[in-house]
Parts: C-alpha cells; sequence; structure tokens
C-alpha cells in the first residue's frame, strides 16, 4: 500500500516486523473494521458489512456466540499449547481461514495478491472466490500461500469444468463449491450503495466469457447472462468431483438432511455457513446449526464453520460444538483494507492470542480436549444464558 493510500497519520504499530500506520492503537478485531470505514469507499464498506434484507440473520450470527458461556477450570496444568489441527494432508498451526469473498481490488489496490500474501504470512490456507478480482493463476504466483477455490458453477459447464482445471493445474489444494447460491440475496444495503464493479475491476476468473460475465451486475435481471447457475443438483455435485482429485466440500450447508445426503454421498467436507448472513434473511446463526449437523455428519467427514467469527472465544465455541476449523471473512477484509498483508497478519495474530487464552482460561491445552465440557450449558448454543445449566 503507498503512503498516499494510508489516510490520516498516526502512530506507527509494528506488525511482525511490517509497519502499518494508524491514527490509534488497534486492540481487537473491531478496531480495524471501523478503521476501514476510513479508508474505503462508502460502496466498498458498505458492500463488506451486507447481509440480506433486514440483516436479522447478520445480527444473529453475533448474538449466538455472545450468549454462549464459556465454563473456565482450574488448577489445570496449560503450560504447553498446541493449537494445531491437520485438514486435507496439511498441517496447520492455527484453526482459522481465511473465507472466499469476492472483488478483493476494492478493499486494496492489489487485492487477492496482497490477500494470499498475508495469507502466506500466516500460514492459514485463504480460499480465492470465482469472482475474485485477479486471475486464480497469478494468485498462485504467490509464494508459500496455501490455496483453496471457491466455485461457483457457471451455467456453462464446459467453462466451469475447465474452471476446475485452472485451479488444479495451479497448485489449489481443495475445491469449496458454494451450494447455498442460486442466486445473491437481496440485500438493501448493497443497493442503496449503488453497488457496482469499478472501471478495473472485473471477474477475472470469467475472462474466457467475455465481459456479460466479467462485468454483470449483481441484480442484473433477465439478461442472456448469468454468473450462476441455479439449476445444479447433487447430481452436478456428483460431476464435478468426476473431474477432479481435490478434495470437494459443500459451502453453506445449514440443514442437517443436506449433511446427511452429503456424508452419505461421501463428499469430503462441510462448511456451515449461512453466506456471512448475505443470501436468506431469517436463517439461524451457524453456531445453532452446527450441532444438528455434526450429529448427521457423525464423523464422517470434516465439518467447517463460518459466520461472525470475531474473537478467539468464537473459534474456541465452534470447535466444542463440532467444527474442525472456521473460516473468517469481514474480519480479515477489513485487515486488508487497513494493512494490506500485515493487517490480514495483525488480524490473525489477535484471534490467535485471544484463541489461546481462552484455551488456557478453559483447562485445554491441544484442540483435540475442547469439547462440549468447555461450554457452561451442554446442548444448542442459542439458548444458552437464557436459561439454568442442566445439573
Ligand atoms: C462473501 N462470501 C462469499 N462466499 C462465497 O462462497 N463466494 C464469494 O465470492 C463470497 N464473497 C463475499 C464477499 C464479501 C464482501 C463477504 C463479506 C462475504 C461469504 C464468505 O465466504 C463467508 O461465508 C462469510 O463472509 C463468513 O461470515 P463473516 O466472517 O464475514 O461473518
Ligand atoms: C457475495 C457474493 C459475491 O456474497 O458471494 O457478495
Amino acid at each position: 500500500m503507498d503512503a498516499d493510500a494510508r489516510g490520516p497519520a498516526g502512530p506507527l504499530i509494528n506488525v511482525a516486523e511490517q509497519v502499518i500506520s494508524v491514527p490509534g492503537p488497534m486492540i481487537n478485531v473491531f478496531d480495524y473494521e471501523a478503521q476501514s470505514r476510513e479508508r474505503l469507499t462508502r460502496m466498498a464498506s458498505e458492500y463488506i458489512a451486507s447481509g440480506a434484507g433486514d440483516e436479522i440473520t447478520l445480527r444473529r450470527n453475533r448474538e449466538c456466540f455472545d450468549r454462549m458461556l464459556l465454563q473456565p477450570r482450574v488448577l489445570v496444568d496449560v503450560s504447553r499449547l498446541d493449537t494445531s489441527v491437520e485438514l486435507y494432508g496439511e498441517k496447520l498451526e492455527f484453526p482459522v481461514l481465511l473465507a472466499p469473498c469476492a472483488y478483493q481490488k476494492l478493499f486494496h489496490e492489489e487485492g487477492e495478491m496482497e490477500a494470499a500474501r498475508g495469507a502466506a504470512a500466516t500460514g492459514a490456507p485463504y480460499v480465492v472466490s470465482t469472482f475474485a478480482s485477479t486471475a486464480a493463476e497469478r494468485i498462485a504466483e504467490v509464494p508459500d500461500a496455501s490455496l483453496w477455490f471457491q466455485l461457483y458453477v457457471h451455467p456453462d459447464h464446459g467453462f466451469t469444468e475447465e474452471l476446475i482445471q485452472r485451479v488444479e493445474q495451479s497448485g489449489y489444494r481443495a475445491l469449496c463449491v458454494t451450494v447455498d447460491t442460486p442466486m445473491l440475496g437481496i440485500r438493501d444495503r448493497e443497493k442503496r450503495a449503488g453497488f457496482h464493479l469499478p472501471e478495473g475491476i472485473e471477474r477475472e476468473n470469467l475472462k474466457p466469457l467475455g465481459t456479460g460475465a466479467t462485468k454483470a451486475g449483481h441484480f442484473d435481471k433477465g439478461k442472456k447472462y448469468s454468473i450462476l447457475d441455479p439449476a445444479i443438483t447433487w447430481k452436478t455435485i456428483e460431476w464435478i468431483r468426476s473431474r477432479t482429485k481435490m478434495p470437494v466440500l459443500l459451502k453453506g450447508v445449514l440443514s442437517a438432511e443436506d449433511a446427511a445426503r452429503a456424508a452419505a454421498e461421501g463428499i469430503e467436507g462441510l462448511i456451515v455457513s449461512n453466506h456471512g448472513a448475505r443470501n436468506l434473511d431469517t436463517v439461524p446463526a451457524t453456531i445453532e446449526a452446527l450441532p444438528r449437523i455434526t450429529d448427521a455428519v457423525e464423523g464422517r467427514m470434516p465439518v467447517l464453520l463460518d459466520g461472525g467469527i470475531r474473537r478467539g472465544t468464537d473459534v474456541l465455541k465452534a470447535l466444542a460444538c463440532g467444527a474442525r476449523a472456521v473460516l473468517i471473512g469481514r474480519p480479515y477484509l477489513w485487515g486488508l483494507a487497513v494493512g494490506g498483508a500485515a493487517g490480514i497478519q495483525h488480524v490473525m495474530e489477535m484471534l490467535r492470542a485471544e484463541m489461546r487464552a481462552a484455551m488456557m482460561l478453559c483447562g485445554t491445552t491441544s484442540l483435540g480436549e475442547i469439547d462440549q465440557k468447555v461450554l457452561w450449558a451442554k446442548d444448542a448454543p442459542a439458548r444458552q444464558g437464557r436459561r439454568e445449566p442442566r445439573a
């Protein structure tokens, strides 16, 4: 990021040997949210913030984490902590990944390249969006980044197949097929902010399809192009799996029936997600859906979760309810907007420090030990805090 893009000069904070200029101390993720608003255009920050409809689920994603109570434990030797987890043959030092988020050149001039640098610096897998504003092959040139790809199935399945081959050949390690988006949600906030793709920002991965696909608006209706195939079914997933060696995860599952079917079909993983509450309003928070899903899956595949993770305690709560790992969306976009790769690194460091503190204070020393016993009430995360714990 060049000096002019940094906004008002302020004290320099040192983030893992890099320096970001910010007007005040950046203590937690919410400080990055506030600061990102100072630096982004209104359209870009409203695009990040936007939830669907009345944003009831958007608030609920946070409220449910806030309501869940933890059970601290004492006199456990927590002098050594292991926060590592293995996912698809890769050892991660920390169970947090970067969720796929579109059009990152809206948030930083180097967009996805800078995000991949941040991911590499922090060791977290970065799930690149089909709607990235940088081509998947270019992002793969960033040294040491562990990349996964998020697939939106285009109605032209020949193109979709080529895209899968392109990312597989570029070294992407896993394919997350977003299954909760036959259409994008109704987002009043996004509409009010006049969301559009400015000059120079396109869906670079869709280039072979022409500008109808690379520049199409989110709310263009009745045009002959459509960038999302609303006709995908379980058969489409079977076809995708036959076309790649990458593990295939379904992103955007909330129903236990869908999860059971995915497990029965031998799908390699699930991401319990409500798309950051951006698609269908008044669905449950993801942490409410998670226990039903882990019950249905019965350990047959890793279950990940995203939506509303803002604190290390949220990570602990998701793991306690059976998630193998979690993803963050908005928090790293705020980091990217404020400090580029260093901002992402700092956001991840803050979450790590908070997660380590939560683990120690709950008397756990490795992720394998984290289960319902770190929760004050042992069932139904959504109801916690509203009634007495069971005896
Ligand atoms: C998203 N998300 C998303 N998901 C996806 O599958 N493909 C995409 O291109 C995008 N794009 C996108 C853009 C922006 C600005 C946001 C905020 C989100 C959803 C994302 O992957 C993830 O599910 C949520 O962001 C997780 O919730 P939190 O962490 O943002 O609360
Ligand atoms: C979004 C899309 C592009 O949530 O997935 O904005």
